[in-house]
């Protein structure tokens, strides 16, 4: 191995490695991110809205939420007032207040989301 070579392998295993530490530091970081939505409890009405990535309303039987993404490929859900579901923009998906798929392509139901209430605000991890 002449020296041109020798110095190219070593380059090219540091910027291998710069890489490798990179992508690993960007999944890390990706695994651990969790998000705390706030969400003031006079802003919540009795239909669903999308409030920070959360749809959100308030029944008899307290506060739903769910992600408001589909389960497809991520879109941002609507809802839809007059038949009361919730319909996927980008291939059509539709969900019933449930969170179950009463039409595809998407297959799994909503993420329904936990969430606790605390001065008058609900806190949502994402
Ligand atoms: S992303 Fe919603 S149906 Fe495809």
């Amino acid at each position: 191995m002449n020296r041109r070579n020798f110095l190219r392998s070593v380059f090219g295993f540091l910027i291998a490695l710069i890489g490798g530490k990179l992508i690993l530091d960007f999944l890390k970081f990706d695994v651990n991110r969790q998000k705390t939505i706030r969400i003031p409890i006079m802003d919540i009405k009795d239909f669903p809205t999308v409030i920070d990535g959360v749809i959100v309303w308030k029944s008899s039987g307290g506060f739903n939420l769910y992600s408001s993404h589909c389960t497809h490929l991520g879109c941002i859900l609507k809802f839809d007032k007059n038949r009361g579901i919730f319909e996927c923009p980008c291939h059509g998906s539709r969900f019933n207040l449930d969170g179950k798929v009463i039409h595809g392509p998407a297959r799994k139901k909503l993420r329904k989301l936990d969430y606790t209430v605390q001065d008058g605000k609900i806190f949502v991890k994402l």
